[in-house]
């Protein structure tokens, strides 16, 4: 059997930390059509929240909604500041969201064309970032840029290669390097397996595993895929139709289901 992170006690939610998150009824309307709605949440540091349901449930739009590139049509969402402390993210200025977006969080795209820049070299991508929160020199910027491709198991000398003489499993672990260089508390990852092959998705997901396991990471992490909830995700939040239906931690809910929808959804895989 294999070890999931939600077995190591030292993950996920401690009693007596502060959330990073604190979701509160948040909902988003696209003019009549309601995306996402009443969404309730709290997450901890270091805890992975996955969150799983059908196609058109609402789960994209709650994320955009969580990493700021979607507002909110009701809710409120708090985050813990490194230097202020807790924040009502929508009183924040546009500056100080970029600076957030840019620092203390990190998105992974489920394409990599959207989170990477296929113009400019893989070192490039990442050092990018680098620069964005004042890394100035050259060789610095360069060596950790190499680091990072090995860290993320792409070969050092690719540095200078174009995103799009990558694979899509290498384009996608540049994505993760992009965003892990500048030591982010929080990630946003939006079916960061998707459309990968199965070896190449199982390769991916051990090294996630690793990464968010060494750097702390909290994450919320969207997914269709219920072995990959499984394998990343402390708890879970399964939604329908936009609203969350049921929510608790990964074994029981998976294990256990109690909605009628997460039922057909975890017998469904079964069968397959
Ligand atoms: N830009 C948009 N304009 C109008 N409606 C939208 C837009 N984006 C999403 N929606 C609607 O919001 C609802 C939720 O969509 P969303 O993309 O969040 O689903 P999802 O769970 O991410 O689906 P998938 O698994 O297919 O990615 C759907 O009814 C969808 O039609
Ligand atoms: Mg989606």
């Amino acid at each position: 059997m294999i070890a999931t992170l939600a077995d190591d006690p030292a993950n996920g939610a401690t009693n007596g930390d502060i959330p990073l998150l604190q979701v509160r009824d948040l909902g988003h309307s696209y003019g009549s059509r309601i995306g996402c709605r009443d969404i309730t949440f709290d997450l901890y540091p270091s805890e992975v929240l996955g969150i799983v349901g059908e196609s058109g449930s609402g789960k994209t739009t709650l994320l955009s909604c969580l990493s700021g590139r979607l507002p909110l049509s009701q809710g409120t969402i708090h985050y813990d500041t490194r230097t202020q402390g807790l924040v009502d993210l929508a009183a924040l200025s546009e500056a100080q969201r970029r600076l957030l977006t840019r620092t203390d969080w990190g998105i992974v795209h489920q394409s990599p064309r959207d989170g990477l820049r296929m113009a400019v070299s893989a070192g490039a991508n990442i050092g990018e970032r680098l620069m964005a929160v004042g890394a100035r020199h050259y060789g610095q910027i360069r060596d950790t840029a190499r680091d990072w491709l090995q860290r993320v198991e792409i070969q050092p000398d690719r540095i200078d290669d174009l995103p799009s003489t990558f694979s899509g499993g290498m384009q996608q672990r540049l994505q993760i390097a992009r965003n892990l260089v500048t030591g982010p508390r929080l990630m946003f990852m939006d079916e960061p397996t998707g459309g990968l092959d199965v070896s190449v998705q199982a390769r991916l997901l051990d090294l996630l595993r690793g990464l968010v396991d060494d750097m702390n990471l909290s994450v919320v992490l969207v997914t269709h895929d219920l072995a990959v909830a499984r394998l990343l995700a402390h708890r879970l939040m399964v939604m329908q139709g936009g609203v969350v239906v049921e929510s608790g931690l990964t074994d029981q809910v998976l294990d256990d289901p109690h909605h009628p929808y997460t039922q057909l959804l975890v017998s469904s895989v079964l069968q397959v």
